[in-house]
């Protein structure tokens, strides 16, 4: 019973997300969400997820306390997202953080969001095989990550040149008609629909594209592609097939991301793949994944849907795992970097 009770924060988009987790065991990942509010702007508004974040955060934590039946006097230390993010919702949660910290005279360590979306995996399938390849998909970051050790060494191996994944799942599912966040509503509409049905652009994958960005990603000819197909069939008058569409959009987002995922993993001699972030939720994503790495002799790990949209629990995960691996921690000064590398 030595292990580490540690609360972790996060607060960097939309989502209060305050977790608790003793070594690498999960006790309890509580959460509320703006997002309902910005449905109506068709994206994340940073004053108005800020505002929700101030809301949300006693409340969020005195239930995730309650669940878990911890007092915050049992906590061994408190760990939170200071980057990147939004910054106002940043602020949010590392004022919080540093307030528990100071006033409970525990630890504090500020960690990195992309490196939680890989770390949440250990309380959902254990310790991390080191090195890791990570695949980071949400609706800001598109990443695919070499991790030899998610407390210190995460290494961008390339990312998005415009839109993240997720930002091009939601921007097709608008010009669809489908509410914000699309991407849930793309995948169930997809299941509908010919996922060959339209020859949809796979951008970066080929000639000078793939030589210079290897392991980089580009959504936005995809997403304008898709916009022109269904602008040409409406000027037609004839009904656009919503299913086809976006079947065939997600298979082309899909078929680069695990292509790349792979060839990133052969390339490094690295025998694990993790997905991570919201946009790992993909049915899709997870079937090919599945379908790929079994083909490439590749372990694959994806956490529950719940795990891998933005939540507290990966904050706590990776926090706990700085206590177990005795990395030092933060100031007190830590500062909110909205564009921290990993
Ligand atoms: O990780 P996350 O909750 O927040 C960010 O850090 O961005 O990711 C949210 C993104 C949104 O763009 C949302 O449309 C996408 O994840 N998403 C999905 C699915 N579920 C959530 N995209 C595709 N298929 C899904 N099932
Ligand atoms: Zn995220």
């Amino acid at each position: 019973a030595d292990l580490p009770l540690v609360l972790g924060i996060e607060t960097s988009c939309d989502e209060t997300g305050v977790g608790i987790v003793r070594g690498e065991e999960l006790l309890v990942d509580a959460i509320a969400s703006s997002v309902d509010e910005h449905a109506r702007f068709g994206g994340v508004v940073p004053e108005v997820a800020s505002r929700a974040h101030l809301e949300a955060m006693v409340p969020t934590l005195e239930r995730a306390c309650t669940q878990a039946g911890v007092r915050l006097a049992d906590l061994d230390a408190i760990s939170v997202t200071s980057g990147p993010g939004l910054a106002g919702a940043l602020m949010v949660g590392v004022a919080a953080a540093k307030s528990l910290a100071v006033a409970l005279g525990v630890p504090l360590y500020g960690v990195n969001h992309l490196a939680s979306h890989v770390a949440v995996d250990i309380v959902e399938h254990g310790p991390l095989p080191e090195p890791t390849l990570a695949l980071l998909v949400s609706g800001g970051h598109s990443s695919l990550l070499l991790v030899p050790d998610v407390t210190h060494d995460v290494q961008s191996l390339g990312s998005s040149i415009d839109d993240a994944a997720g930002e091009a799942f939601d921007k097709v599912a608008r010009v669809l008609g489908l509410p914000f966040p699309g991407g849930p509503h793309i995948d169930r509409a997809a299941r509908e629909g010919d996922s060959v049905a339209i020859d949809f652009p796979r951008g970066l994958t080929s000639g000078r594209d793939m030589e210079r960005h290897r392991f980089d990603f580009s959504f936005s000819g995809l997403k304008t592609a898709v916009a022109r197909w269904v602008e040409a069939r409406e000027r037609s008058g004839e009904p656009v097939p919503v299913g086809d569409v976006a079947a065939s959009f997600q298979e082309a987002v899909v078929d680069v991301l695990t292509r790349k995922a792979v060839l990133a993993c052969r390339e490094n001699g690295v025998e694990h793949l993790q997905i991570g972030g919201g946009v790992a939720a993909n049915s899709r994503l997870r079937a090919m994944a599945q379908e790929r790495c079994d083909a490439a002799g590749i372990s694959l790990r994806v956490p529950r849907p719940g795990l891998c949209t933005d939540n507290g629990a990966m904050v706590a995960a990776l926090g706990a795992q700085m206590v177990l691996k005795g990395r030092a921690p933060s100031e007190l000064s830590l500062p909110a970097d909205s564009s921290m590398p990993v």
